[in-house]
């Protein structure tokens, strides 16, 4: 994986729980409401749509759950789910009471399984299978698969819009924290304000942070006005804007916000680093149609561009007839 962030399993797992503990349903949260429509949601409840009852459904890194929310929405009760994710997570429309039928696994991993062979008559994952070890995890799915299985997968492209956003918004990461960037900017403002609003002169040393916080706020808009994704720069302006704004004569409170707020995006620039390190060109979904052949040589394995107006939005890719004694 190409970056070095990939190898540190906590961090990955860490940076996952925050976002679901936030109670987002899903992780394209600024580009659906609700869950998700379009071309991905259609292909979702056609796949979904004829699953007979008591049929077994495994979910792959989940999330908070809204493949399982669907499968609640379209069979209730009569559909099994278990949904498992590396990360914790906080699905806040599932009720233990209420949804018995799905349960949720945090902090399993998806490359070793903690289910009998033969469970599940299908396995699904929406942007998640794509983030663990490809090969370990189809042999795991294999095993865990009931004989005539079916695996459903919405994988990251390479070249969708989702993909071409994230590499923007790493530039726009990188910049934020750059030693010109806003964060040390308004870290070194922040003191300087404190030190007015307790009544102390500006020295050269204030005059010169306002300076640089002023530069690096102009900057910041220059590049959001010539990006096409700007949303994270605008954010981030807008919230550094409120620290800076409120500071009182102590400026330990906006300083421990700062940080918070330098340790959240550092999080998301984890994620997104991972997205586009995950996401499949051709020749990588064609190995692991590939891969899925080798290992489940009677698998009738399928995969297609899922598409709108906006363009590519990521891979479908199938197989009808896993499991290890299908014949
Ligand atoms: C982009 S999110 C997708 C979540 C959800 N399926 C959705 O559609 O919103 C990727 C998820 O994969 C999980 N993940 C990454 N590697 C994993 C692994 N090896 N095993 C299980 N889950 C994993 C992360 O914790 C994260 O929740």
């Amino acid at each position: 994986m190409p970056d070095s962030t990939q190898h540190d399993p906590s961090a990955r797992r860490q940076a996952w729980t925050s976002y679901w503990a936030s109670g987002r349903l899903h992780s394209c949260a600024t580009s659906f409401d609700g869950n998700y429509t379009g071309v991905i949601g259609a292909s979702w409840r056609q796949a979904f749509s004829a699953l007979p009852a008591g049929t077994r459904v495994l979910d792959l890194a989940t999330g908070n759950g809204p493949l399982p929310a669907l499968l609640w929405e379209l069979h209730g009760d009569a559909v099994q789910v278990d949904a498992v994710d590396l990360a914790g997570l906080a699905p806040s429309w599932h009720e233990a009471g209420k949804h018995a039928s799905i349960r949720f696994h945090p902090g399993v991993d998806m490359e070793s399984l903690p289910f009998a062979d033969a469970s599940f008559d299908v396995v699904t994952s929406q942007f998640g299978f794509e983030y663990a070890d490809h090969g370990r995890t189809l042999a795991e799915i294999c095993r865990v698969a009931a004989p005539g299985a079916s695996l459903r997968l919405v994988m990251h492209h390479h070249g969708s819009r989702l993909v071409q956003v994230g590499r923007e918004e790493l530039l726009h990461h990188a910049w934020l924290s750059a030693p010109e960037g806003l964060l040390e900017a308004a870290r070194g403002v922040i003191p300087v304000l404190a030190a007015v609003r307790a009544g102390r002169p500006p020295d050269m040393a204030a005059v010169q942070a306002r300076e640089a916080y002023n530069r690096a706020m102009v900057a910041l808009g220059a590049a959001a006005e010539a990006s096409a994704a700007p949303d994270l720069l605008l954010e981030t302006r807008d919230t550094v804007h409120r620290l800076v704004r409120d500071v009182g004569a102590d400026p330990g409170a906006a300083l421990r916000a700062l940080e918070v707020l330098a340790g959240s995006l550092e999080q998301a620039r984890l994620r997104t680093a991972e997205m586009i390190a995950c996401a499949l060109d051709r020749p990588g979904i064609e190995a692991l149609a590939r891969t899925l052949s080798r290992l489940c040589p009677q698998a009738r394995v399928a995969f297609e561009e899922l598409a709108q107006a906006e363009g590519v939005l990521a891979w479908a890719f199938s197989a009808d007839g896993i499991g290890a004694s299908a014949g």
